[in-house]
């Protein structure tokens, strides 16, 4: 039956497709993840954190002469690390292995001469370099390596995913060329820590923080950084206080709920930023939203941002997800492949509207990895019952404690392939009783939908809340048929032959729009019957139209 068709290479054991796997990913240039894979997710934070209050962004000339440059600035200490990038022109980041360098580099830095515009004078840590004298030609002719911020685009990713010799490996060269780089995260740390000096303008004990995919380990080269601002450390330094014989407190302005301060903090740093920030561009405050937050582009590191103030859920999601990516290499090449794919036919969207969502459609493949068998993730509950004292962390009245220490955690033995994983994604949700059914990661399980919302997912912290209770009926029902199109063509390609012909096959095939792709051609070109095609429909239970609006709850 076709359903059980798969496409193994002859020599493909688990344990052979197990090692190539690993010889991907460590071809991927994985390696410092790998040597680095079992710190904490706070460990890696808080290092990222320190490392970008030492480090500054310089504008540079289009050609400038490296050597030199790093000289200049070696006379206020050592550098740790720098690179340089593209982005209106070529700019320098440049990491001090001490805090007091940033500082000493300020002291001599000038003031731009208010010629033509006014100069509002707030010292950040980003600096325009220029050159007194011209150059020798020859030192102006040293190009320098510029490191890339953004991904080649889908068709060009089409073109490389030919190379691969399973669908493994086309997800591990889609993983390599979308996920953040080393570069790019520092730069990302670096957008939070320039935000945070305008914080702690008003707010000394502030700290902003990056959460989502930008931490998550599942954000795309290009995707927006979240921030979010913590007053927490001030308040673990008010109970310290409270320990001695007397009691002594801040006089505060007080306010009647907690939203109108968030919205106050929000709009008055909203402006700050507006008003003096430099390369601070399109600022908005959304101040009414469920979740009130300030948005803006900041052009010298070219991110979009979203500034919100401590939202301790989410970061406790970003925590939960990093582990789960952390945990086996297979987990971040499905969820790329997949949001890949549902970006390609508009499943997804960068705007907020009825559709999936980025966040939900990765809780979906988190869920479907708990139910393999054996499971390749553990379940919220299981990671829950190795967390000890330090992971205890009740937030809002629920209980978002779990283990923080990946070593706590038995690796799985599941030797699936990752062919296998992403054809059975398609046919695991192509044939989901959504109308019945909700996904409860918590538990691991199929849980009886409390409510009647098209897509019920648990938010895992927050147990009364759907996280996709944005998504409407036509959604759902566009996304489990092309969940089902895509299992098809998966599972009926003549993928040698496609291989020999130079025509998109497994993965690549899968990115290209249905409407347009070659799989309707090739339904012709094959002449099948409707018999043949009755047959296929039959293994993926699609058997007529109706079976498809029954399973989505219509
Ligand atoms: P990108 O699309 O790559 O930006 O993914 P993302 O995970 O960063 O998503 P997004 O920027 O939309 O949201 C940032 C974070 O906010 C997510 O990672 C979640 O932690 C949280 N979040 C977003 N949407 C929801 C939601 O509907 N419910 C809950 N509980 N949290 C959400
Ligand atoms: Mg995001």
């Amino acid at each position: 039956k076709l359903g059980k068709l798969r496409h193994r290479t002859p020599e493909e054991t688990p344990v052979v497709a197990t090692e190539r796997r690993m010889k991907t990913f460590l071809l991927c240039g994985m390696d410092a993840e790998v040597n680095t894979r079992k710190k904490t997710f706070t460990e890696v934070q808080t290092e990222r954190r320190e490392q970008a209050e030492r480090t500054v962004l310089i504008k540079c000339p289009s050609r400038v002469n490296e050597k030199k440059l790093l000289q200049y600035l070696s006379s206020h200490g050592k550098i740790n690390s720098h690179f340089f990038f593209e982005n209106r022109g070529i700019h320098a980041l440049i990491e001090f292995s001490e805090k007091s360098s940033v500082a000493s580099l300020q002291d001599v830095v000038g003031i731009p001469k208010a010629v033509e515009h006014h100069v509002v004078p707030f010292k950040s840590r980003l600096f325009t370099f220029t050159l007194k004298n011209p150059v020798a030609k020859t030192a102006e002719e040293t190009p320098v390596h510029l490191s890339r911020q953004s991904h080649i685009p889908v068709n060009e990713l089409i073109q490389k995913l030919h190379q691969a010799d399973s669908i493994s490996s086309q997800m591990y060269i889609l993983l390599n060329e979308y996920q953040l780089t080393e570069e790019n995260i520092k730069l990302r740390f670096l957008a939070c820590s320039l935000v945070q000096d305008f914080a702690r303008a008003y707010f000394p004990d502030s700290t902003v923080k990056p959460f989502g995919s930008s931490v998550n380990t599942f954000g795309k080269l290009g995707c927006d950084v979240d921030m979010f601002l913590d007053f927490r450390d001030t308040q673990e330094h008010a109970a310290k206080m409270k320990k001695g014989p007397f009691e002594m407190e801040y006089q505060m302005k007080r306010l009647p709920s907690e939203r109108l301060a968030t919205q106050k903090i929000l709009s008055v740093i909203g402006d700050c930023l507006d008003n003096f920030g430099p390369g601070c561009m399109s600022v908005q405050k959304i101040l009414n939203a469920r979740c009130p937050l300030v948005k803006f582009a900041h052009q010298p590191t070219g991110f979009q941002c979203d500034l919100s103030v401590s939202n301790s859920i989410a970061i406790r999601s970003s925590e939960l997800l990093y582990i789960y990516g952390t945990l086996d290499p297979r987990v971040r090449a499905l969820v790329f492949s997949l949001r890949c794919w549902a970006r390609v036919h508009g499943l997804t969207n960068s705007i907020p509207g009825t559709w999936i969502t980025n966040f939900s459609l990765t809780m979906m493949v988190m869920f479907f990895l708990q139910k393999r068998s054996p499971p390749i993730i553990p379940t919220l509950d299981q990671l829950k019952e190795l967390a000890d004292e330090k992971d205890k962390h009740i937030i809002g009245g629920y209980d978002c404690s779990f283990v923080s220490d990946l070593s706590k955690i038995n690796p799985t033995k599941n030797t699936e392939t990752l062919d296998e994983l992403l054809c059975d994604f398609f046919e695991y949700f192509g044939n989901f009783d959504f109308r019945k059914n909700s996904l409860n990661l918590r538990r691991g399980k199929e849980v009886n939908k409390p409510e009647s919302s098209p897509l019920y997912i648990w938010n895992p912290f927050e147990q009364d809340l759907n996280i996709s209770k944005n998504v409407n009926q036509p959604q759902l029902e566009k996304f489990v048929a092309m969940a089902r199109e895509s299992a098809w063509i998966l599972q009926k390609e003549d993928r040698t032959q496609r291989m020999i012909n130079k025509e998109p096959w497994g993965l690549a095939a899968l990115l290209i729009p249905f409407g347009k792709s070659n799989t309707n051609k090739m339904r012709r070109t094959k002449g099948m019957g409707s018999e043949t095609i009755r047959s296929l429909l039959d293994s993926l239970k699609l058997s007529n139209a109706s079976n498809l609006q029954k399973a989505v709850g219509k």
